[in-house]
């Protein structure tokens, strides 16, 4: 078993912790994710409304463009934790998307159910992860 996962465990970040193989995780999803919101904007109203509220082709694709920019700075952030830069810059793309996922949940172009439960899992709790381990790995 460790022969077959040696080689791909190398590529991961070489820093203790699950937070930045979380990262790693984490952004690769999200890539996954842009990829499918600029396919179809259905992915993305799915994603927020189970398919109740349509979304515009131009804000699934534009979901997908802030996606991909959060993978980006995730996996900079995986491979560089112990930069403050690059670690805040990754707290930022979690925050920015919280506050995002909860005001569409007030506005009500997102519906508390179905497949939209997970992102806000995701953000909420990397945002608390990462502020209480920024000391561990940036002092
Ligand atoms: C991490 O930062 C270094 C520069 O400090 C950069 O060369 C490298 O590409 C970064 N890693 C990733 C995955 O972006
Ligand atoms: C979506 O949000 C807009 C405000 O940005 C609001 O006017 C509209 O009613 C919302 N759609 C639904 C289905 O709640
Ligand atoms: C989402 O929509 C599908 C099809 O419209 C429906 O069968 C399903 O029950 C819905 N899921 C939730 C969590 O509302």
């Amino acid at each position: 078993m460790s022969e077959i996962l040696s080689p791909v465990l190398a590529y991961l970040p070489p820093f203790e912790g699950l937070l930045p193989k979380w990262l790693v995780f984490v952004s690769a999803v999200s890539a996954l994710n842009s990829l499918q919101a600029y396919s179809s904007a259905d992915y993305t109203s799915k994603l927020y409304t189970n398919g109740s509220v349509a979304c515009e082709p131009l804000s699934g694709r534009l979901f997908g463009t802030w996606t991909f920019l959060s993978a980006v700075i995730r996996m900079t952030a995986a491979y560089n934790i112990t930069n403050p830069v690059a670690y805040d810059l990754a707290i930022w793309t979690y925050a920015i998307a919280l506050t995002h996922f909860v005001g569409e949940l007030v506005f009500g172009n997102a519906s508390l159910k179905g497949r939209f439960i997970s992102p806000l899992i995701v953000a909420s709790s990397s945002v608390a992860w990462m502020l209480t381990q920024r000391e561990a790995y940036l002092g």
